[in-house]
Parts: C-alpha cells; sequence; structure tokens
C-alpha cells in the first residue's frame, strides 16, 4: 500500500515533469517589437515589426512557428510579404494573424519608407492554414492609419480597431466596422490619451488587442511615447450592452503593466490561447535600455494572464530575463 503510493507519486511527477514545458523570455531577444502569436492546429504563430538585415526600415513580414513557445527561439521562418518600392514597402509594423470567413488574414501598417505620414493599415489573405502563402488584398484607409487588430462581438459583428488622428484628435484609438476581411466603414474615435500615464513625452494610444473572458470584452492597448519607460498598457472594459463603436460603452483603466525588473517600456501586446484552450496568453515586447527605446533592439515577452478576485485580467509584474516558467496549459 506505502510502496504503491509512492510508485504512484513516483509516476504522477514524472509525467508533469513530461507534459510541463518550461520556457523563459525572451523568446525573440532582437526585432521582437510589436509581437503577435496565434497557436491553431498543433502550432504557435509568432510575427513581430521586423528590420531587414542592415536596414534602419522594417521591410519584411515573416512568420515564425513552432510546437512549443520555448520553440519559438529556434522555429521555422518564412518571409511572407515584402515590397522593394512603393506605398506599402516600409516601415512595415505590427503584423497580427487573425482567421475570418474560413482564411487567414494579416493586418499590418506600412508606407512608402520615407515619410511616416504615409503609413496605412492593410491586409494581406492567406488561406486555410497560416503556413499559407499569402497576397495583398486591401488598404483598410486612405487616412493616417496603424496598429489594427480585430475585436468580434457575437450580438454585434466585428471591428477593426486602429491607432488614428481623427478630427483634431491626438494619436489616438479609432474603431470602424468590419465590413469584410477587406474593407471598414467610417471610423469614429474610441479611446484618447488623456490621463497622465498615457501622456508622457507625447499623448498616445495604440496597439489595441481584444480579450474575451468570463463573459466580458476586453481591449488593451499601448500608452504614451514608444521611446519612453512610461509605455505601458491600459485596458477598457466593454459594459456588455452599449454600442461598441461609442466611446461611452467602455470604461479605462490601467496602467496594468508596467516596466519592471529591467524591463522597460512594455507595451504593445497581444493575447493567444494555450493549446488546450484553457488559459489566455499575453505576448508584449519591452527594451533593457533605461532610458526606453522604440527600436529593434525590443524584445519579445510571454506570460500567462491570471484573474483578479473582482474577474478584472492581471497582468503581472514582467520578471527578469531568464526566470523559467511553466508553458501554456496542453504542450
Ligand atoms: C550585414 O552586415 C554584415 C556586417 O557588415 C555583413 O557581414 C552581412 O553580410 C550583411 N548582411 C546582409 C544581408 O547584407
Ligand atoms: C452602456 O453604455 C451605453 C452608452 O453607449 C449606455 O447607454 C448604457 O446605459 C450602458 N449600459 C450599462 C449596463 O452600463
Amino acid at each position: 500500500m506505502h510502496f504503491l503510493r509512492t510508485l504512484s507519486t513516483l509516476v504522477l511527477g514524472l509525467s508533469s515533469l513530461v507534459s510541463a514545458a518550461t520556457y523563459t523570455n525572451p523568446i525573440k531577444a532582437k526585432d521582437g517589437s510589436d509581437p503577435h502569436i496565434v497557436y491553431t492546429a498543433g502550432y504557435y504563430y509568432l510575427m513581430a515589426s521586423l528590420p531587414e538585415a542592415n536596414t534602419t526600415t522594417w521591410t519584411s513580414l515573416q512568420i515564425t512557428r513552432a510546437t512549443t513557445i520555448n520553440g519559438l527561439k529556434s522555429g521555422e521562418t518564412k518571409v511572407v510579404y515584402t515590397q522593394s518600392s512603393g506605398s506599402r514597402s516600409g516601415n512595415i509594423w505590427a503584423p497580427e494573424l487573425h482567421y475570418l470567413d474560413n482564411a487567414w488574414y494579416i493586418y499590418f501598417t506600412a508606407g512608402d519608407g520615407k515619410d511616416l505620414g504615409t503609413q496605412r493599415p492593410h491586409v494581406l489573405k492567406g488561406g486555410a492554414s497560416p503556413w499559407d502563402s499569402f497576397s495583398f488584398l486591401s488598404t483598410l484607409s486612405s487616412a493616417w492609419g496603424i496598429d489594427g487588430t480585430i475585436l468580434r462581438f457575437s450580438s454585434w459583428g466585428n471591428y477593426f480597431v486602429y491607432s488614428c488622428f481623427l478630427n483634431g484628435s491626438p494619436q489616438s484609438l479609432c474603431i470602424s466596422k468590419l465590413n469584410s476581411p477587406g474593407s471598414i466603414g467610417s471610423p469614429k474615435l474610441l479611446s484618447q490619451p488623456t490621463l497622465s500615464w498615457e501622456t508622457v513625452r507625447n499623448p498616445v494610444n495604440e496597439g489595441p488587442a481584444a480579450m474575451y473572458h468570463g463573459g466580458k470584452t476586453y481591449l488593451t492597448y499601448s500608452a504614451s511615447d514608444c521611446w519612453t519607460t512610461s509605455y505601458s498598457l491600459g485596458l477598457l472594459t466593454w459594459n456588455g450592452s452599449g454600442d461598441p463603436s461609442l466611446a461611452a460603452s467602455w470604461s479605462k483603466s490601467g496602467p496594468l503593466l508596467t516596466s519592471a525588473n529591467g524591463n522597460y517600456g512594455t507595451g504593445h501586446n497581444g493575447f493567444f490561447q494555450s493549446p488546450d484552450g484553457t488559459e489566455i496568453w499575453n505576448v508584449y515586447h519591452a527594451t533593457a535600455n533605461s532610458a526606453g527605446a522604440c527600436d529593434g533592439n525590443r524584445y519579445t515577452m510571454v506570460n500567462k494572464v491570471n484573474w483578479n478576485s473582482n474577474g478584472t485580467p492581471n497582468l503581472g509584474t514582467p520578471a527578469k530575463l531568464g526566470t523559467s516558467f511553466t508553458g501554456p496549459s496542453g504542450e
């Protein structure tokens, strides 16, 4: 009896060793800014803003895939988009994979590579797997816009949320109806940077990311100038009944992820599910530069989302690089 219990404890211990994959941050030590991850059909797919070798502008889109989070450090990588010239050939930022109407799409930002005023949101259309090839579908807005993401409601349909200037606003979040994967309706202002932690060096709201949990719809976003250590995540919470394209239907709180333990300017995140679908994980970037930096030295961090007793998300405190964590459930 005692022997059997010891044996079963040993077996349980071994099986948890086998099933609990561990990982350490950073997941991408360089060129890891504006990261986004999805998990589907056995693979994690990671994208980030990626300067090409020996250039200072961001000139291509790449996807890296692996079966574990730690595996992304040396995962299979391929270029899915590049242009040698033209209106969407440079400063290619903030790519995100989204599945809509039975296909994968990549929403990203690009301009002519010379003038940041030419930055626009664009979309590529792919196939049934994120590993299929992609082709250009459309430019979503004729006005300046960056960092687009998809926000979904069962009762209201899908929206495109991005960073914009509208009617004389500072750099804010705009929301538009997603009429189809390649076309959006006219924008409305969803959130403007007004609070002290949203206006350091420059007033900025950008990098929105949707999250759904416990019947609630959340939207995180990045606040303040990305060249400062105050770049951090804010939270918008939908009130559950009002028109989601109206700012009045959302309440703002934050900051909920800030610089710590040698990681500065923690922001521009995305959310993804664990392989077994039971957990939500946060992927974001930070820099080791204690003055703050908005360049290719930013690295990609991954941490599990926890929940406060009142049901709100707890994104935790970024740990020192190299700290070991248990990977997402089901790896
Ligand atoms: C980038 O520069 C390094 C050092 O100057 C050089 O060795 C390397 O071949 C260059 N890479 C590309 C892709 O041009
Ligand atoms: C949600 O926001 C709308 C404004 O868009 C308001 O009319 C409505 O009363 C709010 N509902 C709740 C439950 O707070």
